[in-house]
């Protein structure tokens, strides 16, 4: 079936794209030029309820639709311009794949955010962007770049981390590949790192914090061309994020230069009218309420200056105009969509995520030779888990579960007993009767997602004392962990000799994790968020108050400072094999502030089994003039490594990377001290490799 036709099958408003006309004609990229003489020619030519009409979503169509099933079986659109040819917005979600029915089910963001692979992430956005124009959608609302302050945010699965470098990277590489296909939409802008109360919340951030911890990656993403930011729903010092000028006009449009357009989270992103529009909020979603006739009047009253309407339509039409080649586009294949070659990346991203956390007696890989009978346990292995079912559903044609995925991969020689574990007597009955035993356990859905948070940061009780029964009958059992961020694991880590972060691991998970206990796949992942021992070694959090401060210090940053020692570090993961680093050498020991430091590093693969290693370089300002992190991330890269091989990594650390936000001076501040380097396996690696230098002179 051609895409149009298909499109037709969809129902409701999902034509408008093709409307034939000035935007949706051109057959290649316009320059740049092109695209600003055109904005200007389209906008002389428009009156202002045109204008008006292009900044909010279409109201009765996109009401029926999220009615019938949020992004179930079509895009959220704002109206398209019949006259001048413009066309709608055609949005859908998600950050683990494309919303609507059919698609393919990546790991989520968390689970990616572990590969370290932005090049990876490219691929895996050039695969949902392409399942997202093949039904019709140009805007893509999955690029979620919130930090994970504290882990029991709801939504921590769909973001990639807790460390605004790492976040910046995965988003930009996400974003990249989708843009190849639609307009792609960093949200939430700033601050959500909350669920249940983000509708009210007053988030407090300092400004030097705010620069520094929870904007960088969203610079990040401008800086690579996103087409569109959405604001967050909560408040940020005192203003809604969607009336919020500072956010807005100061500093995404106003210091970084953001051409794109920022459009309102869904429903209660926008709660005034001229506040939202003064501050820079070009588009209402997902239907006018505020907008509209509202913005209108308000225009006429003079509360709303034109200059401020024109501005937020040619952001617009800037970004429709600068995708319009795609519009047309033909060639995309509905048979792609979960189709091999998209599914295969969905295994191969979930084989790079999970992380080895622990792994005594290198019980893991199992030998099959060594296990006759293999006991697999716990609900979740017989359960399809991949994450939160709000904004962010994927609907896959099917998911692979840990014990399908275990069944398919265990070969004649091994026989499968699955106990769902709620019996903890039969539970345990089966794994002392097996050779190994493996428990699934972890969070679904019901523990974290959107509009809640995670209440406890371990598992169910149940779930401990299932690990803990089977780990008393069965010494070679292996602990399977699914969740969307890090889980306590103080009761029983110790008891076990094994452990493997599986994330909410996409259609493909429950494949990808028999490859990695069977040993066909090494794994790799390394975590994007410290698991913490306690919750005392969390920053404060509540879901209930109006106000709450988010400090400088979380995660490793927080761990440094206070000096805890953390269950698992950020940036840690295991291996089947060993790597060694050696030689690590600096292109200069002083550099100007505009330069660029050049780090090489030597990585050999000691063991052997071929395998990927992720390699991590964090620099601290020791002499620094005002209180900074103990050591930051600044650069990472991804080695594969034959055994016995060794290959020089090449990571680069510019001088303006170092800098701190001077909040006096409104201005970035690279310091001329010395830096000390560290490059390692993991931000607390033993074997660490360390150098210093110094940034001098302009
Ligand atoms: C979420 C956004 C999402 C939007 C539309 C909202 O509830 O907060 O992340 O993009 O819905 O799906």
């Amino acid at each position: 079936m051609d895409r149009r036709d298909f499109v037709k099958t969809l129902g409701t408003g999902a034509l408008l794209w093709a409307v034939p006309g000035a935007l949706s004609s051109t057959s290649s990229a316009l320059s740049q030029d092109q695209i600003e003489s055109r904005v200007k020619e389209l906008l002389a030519r428009m009156s202002l309820d045109e204008k008006i009409q292009q900044m909010s979503g279409e109201v009765l169509g996109n009401i029926v639709r999220m009615a019938e099933g949020y992004g179930k079986y079509d895009t959220v659109n704002t109206p398209a311009n019949r006259r001048l040819g413009i066309p709608g917005i055609r949005f859908i979600d998600g950050p683990r794949g494309v919303n609507l029915k059919g698609s393919t089910c990546f790991p989520v963001s968390m689970a990616r955010g572990a590969t370290w692979d932005p090049n990876l992430e490219t691929r895996v956005g050039e695969a949902m962007g392409y399942e997202a124009r093949a039904r019709g959608a140009n805007f893509y609302g999955g690029v979620c770049i919130n930090v994970v302050r504290h882990p029991s945010w709801g939504r921590s699965q769909e973001t990639f981390g807790e460390d605004p470098y790492l976040i910046g990277r995965m988003g930009a590489g996400m974003l990249t590949g989708l843009q190849n296909h639609v307009m792609a939409c960093a949200k939430h802008f700033a601050g959500n790192s909350i669920d249940k109360s983000r509708h009210f919340v007053n988030v407090r951030i300092a400004e030097r914090t705010l620069r520094e911890i929870y904007l960088p990656h969203f610079k990040t993403c401008v800086d690579a061309g996103v087409a569109s930011v959405m604001s967050a729903y909560n408040n940020l010092n005192g203003y809604l994020c969607g009336h919020n000028p500072h956010l807005l006009r100061e500093i995404l449009k106003g210091d970084w230069g953001f051409q794109g357009f920022v459009i309102s989270d869904f429903g209660l992103g926008v709660k005034d009218t001229v506040a939202a529009a003064n501050a820079g909020l070009d588009i209402e979603m997902p239907s006018t309420m505020h907008y509209g006739k509202k913005l209108k009047q308000a225009v006429l009253d003079g509360k709303v200056p034109e200059p401020a309407i024109d501005e937020a339509v040619t952001r617009i039409l800037r970004q429709k105009l600068r995708f319009s080649h795609l519009e047309d586009k033909g060639g995309y294949s509905l048979k792609k969509i979960a189709g091999p070659e998209h599914t295969a990346l969905a295994r191969e991203v979930a084989q790079k995520g999970m992380v080895l956390l622990k792994n005594e007696g290198l019980v893991l890989p199992l030998k099959r030779e060594q296990i006759k009978t293999l006991a697999v346990l716990g609900e979740l292995a017989d359960t399809i888990n991949i994450g939160d079912k709000g904004s962010s559903t994927v609907r896959p044609p099917y998911v692979i579960t840990p014990l399908a995925g275990i069944q398919a991969k265990a070969g004649n020689g091994v026989k499968i007993v699955y106990d769902s574990g709620q019996n903890l007597g039969s539970a345990q009955a089966a794994a002392k009767e097996a050779d190994a035993a493996i428990v699934v356990v972890g969070c679904t859905y019901q523990d974290e997602g959107e509009g809640y948070d995670r209440l406890r940061l371990s598992l169910s009780d149940h779930q401990e004392q299932l690990i803990l029964a089977v780990a008393k009958s069965n010494p070679r059992g292996i602990v399977v962990v699914e969740g969307g961020g890090a889980i306590i694991m103080e009761n029983w880590k110790d008891q076990v000799p094994a452990i493997l972060m599986a994330w909410y691991p996409g259609m493909e998970g429950g494949a990808a994790l028999a490859e990695i206990l069977f040993g066909e796949v090494n794994p790799s992942g390394k975590l994007p968020l410290t698991f913490p021992r306690s919750p005392d070694q969390l920053p404060f959090f509540s879901n209930t108050a109006k106000e709450i401060e988010y400090g400088y210090y979380h995660g490793y940053r927080l761990a440094d400072k206070k000096g805890f020692e953390p269950a698992f570090p950020f940036g840690f993961g295991l291996s089947y094999t060993q790597y060694q680093y050696s030689n690590l050498r600096l292109n200069q020991k002083e550099m100007r502030k505009s330069g660029t430091l050049e780090v090489k590093v030597d990585v050999t693969n000691v063991g052997q089994r071929a395998g990927e290693e992720v390699v991590q370089l964090y620099v601290g300002y020791p002499g620094s003039q005002v209180d900074r992190p103990v050591k930051e991330l600044k650069a990472f890269g991804r080695l594969a490594l034959e055994p016995g091989e060794t290959k020089t990594l090449s990571l680069e650390v510019k001088a303006q990377d170092l800098a701190y936000y001077n909040v006096e001076k409104g201005a970035w501040e690279i310091e001329e001290i010395q830096y000390p380097l560290q490059v390692g396996s993991s931000s607390r690696a033993r074997d660490l490799l360390t150098e210093t230098f110094r940034v001098t002179g302009a």
